[in-house]
């Protein structure tokens, strides 16, 4: 990072103040405000931390104007070509792709963890029958500091490492329990001979009573999914776990925090509710109707799948869903009308000046659920699929913190209450 600087002057106070300008390997230039306060007497108002950089990261690169993402260097679009989740877990973890042996060791440490603790799958069963599993999930993944607690200090790098193997090894069994839970069907164990997503399909679907096995499109077309999720910088529930991480907390803690943030509609929850917005919408001539409620600023209805923080060009993990979408439908010999809605609908918004104006383009939920319905799996536990994947971006987030920490995460507010007022006692109010 090199810096030179940019001069802020008070015009009131008759003051100047210089700030230094950090720069990363790519993307646009950052003006340090750490002095800011100290030295004007100033703080910064950002809402939503839109223009703020909360920390410097050398794991994921996004160029939202030119609909760019990378992970270490890597396009999204070769990884998602050539590559597999398990190798991208690798990858953001470690910096660099593995060698062979690399691999090897890294495959066994993931397989060789998937299973929980025996009493987590007793926790299980407490939840009701209909829990939506994003619950279930983030109270799972917390208890694990209760399961695992020999092992939970994030200031020991082996502690770390071995907590980070975990919870990547850990998510899918948790998940599959999910809904396997609401399903009533019994705990299904991991099996080492299937690869990461092929032993998350099986654990998902099989049942004892029946042979399974698993289809190579599904699992591909998921392992394709959980490569475009795994990681996109500082978006809403990575912040939160830095944020969390930032406190000291065990990295269960962390994480579970993470789920419970990815959970909003507006985040990760936007893949449910695109579904559900498509089975709404229902027909191809009902989507003036619809496209008109998202312009209209009374309504609150918002075309989910739609619009980005950051990209304001067409998110490039879109574009290879969409493609996917075509693939693995005709694959699986499966037609489904929503993706023909779904296209038509992107068309419809795509050609509409309040779309075009504001840069409104299809994001990664917009197509993923049609995959994921495509292969059985059900619309309530489309967030805790993004969640599977997610995990490895949180880990290596936050590993990446713990390795140097930071500052506790503390933003200031402007305070818009009522200033100083004496105590009135209940019998003279
Ligand atoms: N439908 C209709 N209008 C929209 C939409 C939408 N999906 N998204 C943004 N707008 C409008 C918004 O109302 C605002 O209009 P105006 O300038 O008139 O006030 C303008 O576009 C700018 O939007 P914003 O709300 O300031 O943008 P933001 O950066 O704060 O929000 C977003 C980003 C993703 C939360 C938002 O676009 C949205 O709610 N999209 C739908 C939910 C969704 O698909 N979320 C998944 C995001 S990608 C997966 C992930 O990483 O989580």
């Amino acid at each position: 990072m090199s810096d030179n600087k940019v001069i802020l002057s008070d015009g009131a106070a008759g003051t100047k103040l210089e700030l230094p300008v950090i720069r990363g390997t790519e993307g646009d230039p950052t003006l340090d405000i750490k002095n800011l306060h100290k030295e004007t007497g100033y703080f910064t108002y950002d809402p939503g931390f839109a223009q703020t950089a909360s920390c410097s990261s050398a794991i994921t690169f996004i160029d939202g104007g030119k609909g760019i993402l990378r992970y270490r260097g890597y396009p999204i679009e070769q990884l998602s070509e050539s590559s597999s989740f398990l190798e991208v877990a690798y990858l953001l973890i470690n910096g660099e792709l593995p060698n062979a042996d690399e691999m090897q060791e890294f495959d066994h440490d993931i397989t060789y963890h998937t299973m929980v603790h025996e009493k987590l799958n007793t926790f299980m069963t407490g939840f009701h029958y209909d829990a939506h599993p994003m619950a279930m999930a983030a109270g799972a993944i917390g208890s694990m500091a209760a399961f695992y607690h020999d092992r939970l200090d994030p200031e020991d790098p082996k502690q770390r490492e071995l907590a980070a193997k975990r919870m990547i090894a850990k998510m899918p069994t948790i998940a599959a329990s999910c809904y396997r839970h609401h399903r009533g069907w019994p705990t299904a164990y991991p099996k080492n001979s299937l690869n990461y997503t092929e032993r998350f399909l099986d654990m998902m679907f099989s049942v004892p009573a029946e042979p399974y096995e698993v289809n190579p499109v599904a699992a591909k077309a998921l392992d394709l999914l959980f490569i475009l999720h795994a990681d996109h910088e500082q978006n809403a529930s990575t912040s939160t776990v830095r944020l969390v991480g930032s406190t000291g907390a065990n990295p269960y803690a962390c994480i579970a925090a993470g789920i419970a943030a990815l959970w909003g509609p507006a985040h990760g929850g936007a893949n449910e509710s695109v579904l559900n917005m498509l089975d709404e919408i229902g027909s191809v001539k009902n989507i003036p109707k619809y496209v008109d409620k998202a312009k209209d600023r009374d309504d609150p209805f918002r075309l989910m799948g739609f619009g980005h923080r950051v990209y304001r060009n067409y998110d490039p993990r879109a574009s290879i869903i969409r493609k996917a979408c075509h693939e693995v439908l005709a694959e699986l010999n499966v037609t489904d009308p929503l993706l023909d809605l779904a296209m038509e609908l992107e068309q419809v918004a795509l050609k509409d000046e309040f779309f075009v104006e504001r840069k409104l383009y299809p994001n990664v939920d917009f197509y993923s659920g049609i995959i994921y319905k495509a292969l059985g799996i059900p619309t309530s536990m489309f967030t805790v699929m993004f969640a599977i994947a997610r995990t490895v971006g949180w880990v290596a987030q936050w590993l990446e913190q713990s390795e140097n920490p930071t500052r506790i995460g503390r933003p200031r507010q402007v305070y818009t209450g009522p200033v100083a007022r004496d105590y009135i006692p209940l019998d003279k109010r």
